[in-house]
């Protein structure tokens, strides 16, 4: 069978952290193109592969017939990319926070339905071991309803992480539209509503900017959610915690599930009855220890079945749409409805 030819158009630290290597370690694929505005980092990984490099996302769509590429660009490029390569013929795996706004996730959606190509958003908390294994206690039934939820998600801040350090995209408003909320907060929207699955309703939220000086952007944020079934929970999220957080908690009818709380047992039930369910299932990656994200063999792997991708676009837009929902909120000092 021949190979997904494949190109991955941004080659900054997503792209080298986990598209790359997991598109690399994957046997169905071959990488035929890399794409950066500055045209060194595409080559390095050209001469890596035996590839193309290009500054230019339109010129590789011109001159490269792709059938998959993935979208590792500042925000404000995710939707002009995605549906440029969506029209170019290609299926599309764009990282998140899927888009800017609403229409610009809608457009994306549609262009991917009138070319026939799929449309996969990297929304990989749900690939995590410690998130798969809560889902699957959730599902069994066990625990009862989640009532209450606490999740948060904080590091000291991208420019331990982006390729261009304190001087990124990530704290410019015009690039990246929204701060800590959009890097890590839409995470947690997505994860809070895979694992309940349900949709959260309204929210408030204080969204703020503390301690960045380089930023016209948010840096923290605390926001509180209820979901359409009335179970409520907060939601944190920080460029400002010294060490990692990525917890979760969820406070059910019969026992508490702390999740990648506890460096050992990443999922531990407490349940009422005092048994105590302790699960070593395997760490989330951080941003010091990556592990691989599983999101690009779902994309593979969904393109090769033919069915809808794990993570799709409607997906994305959701998870976006409460994040929306919850800046609203704290601009306009008030609870927010979150409606589509
Ligand atoms: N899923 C996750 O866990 C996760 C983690 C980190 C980042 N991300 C997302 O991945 C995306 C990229 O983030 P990153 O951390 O790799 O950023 P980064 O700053 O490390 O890299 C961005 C790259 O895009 C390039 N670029 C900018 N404009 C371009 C253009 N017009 N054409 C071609 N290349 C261009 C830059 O030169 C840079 O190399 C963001 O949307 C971010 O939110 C997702």
């Amino acid at each position: 069978m021949s190979k997904l030819r494949v190109a991955v158009i941004g080659c900054g630290s997503i792209a080298k952290h986990r598209h790359i290597p997991e598109y690399a370690s994957n046997p169905a694929v071959q990488l035929v193109a890399f794409c950066d505005v500055v045209l060194e980092r595409a080559q390095r990984y050209a001469k890596e592969y035996g590839a193309a490099a290009y500054g230019s996302y339109e010129e590789l769509l011109a001159k490269e017939s792709v059938e998959a590429v993935s979208v590792c660009l500042p925000n404000y490029l995710h939707a002009p990319v995605s549906i440029a390569a969506a029209n170019a013929g290609a299926h599309v795996l764009c990282e998140k926070p899927m888009a800017t706004s609403v229409a610009e996730a809608q457009s994306m959606i549609q262009a991917a339905k009138d070319n026939n190509v799929s449309l996969m958003i990297g929304h990989n908390q749900r690939l995590m071991p410690p998130h798969v294994k809560a889902k699957e206690i959730l599902q069994q039934g066990y625990l009862g309803k989640v009532v209450s939820f606490r999740t948060a998600f904080g590091h000291p801040g991208p420019e331990g992480w982006s390729i261009d350090g304190k001087d990124s995209w990530f704290f410019d408003k015009d690039r990246a539209f929204i701060g800590a909320m959009g890097d890590l907060g839409v995470h947690k929207t997505d994860l809070i509503r895979y694992l309940l699955n349900e949709e959260i309703v309204e929210v408030g939220a204080f969204v703020d900017t503390l301690v960045k000086e380089n930023t016209n952007v948010d840096d923290n944020a605390v926001c509180i959610a209820r979901t359409a079934s009335g179970t409520v929970g907060t939601l944190a999220a920080s460029w400002s915690y010294q060490k990692e957080d990525n917890s979760t908690v969820l406070y059910c009818e019969n026992g508490v599930m702390r999740i990648n709380d506890d460096p050992v047992n990443q999922v531990i039930a407490h349940l009422s009855n005092g048994t105590v369910e302790k699960y070593e299932v395997g760490a989330a990656a951080t941003n010091e220890k990556q592990t691989n994200s599983g999101v690009i063999d779902a994309f593979v792997s969904g393109l090769q079945a033919h069915t809808q991708p794990e993570i799709p676009g409607e997906e994305g837009l959701k998870s976006l749409n409460v994040v929306l929902a919850m800046i609203e909120a704290s601009e306009k000092k008030r609870m927010v409805e979150v409606r589509l």
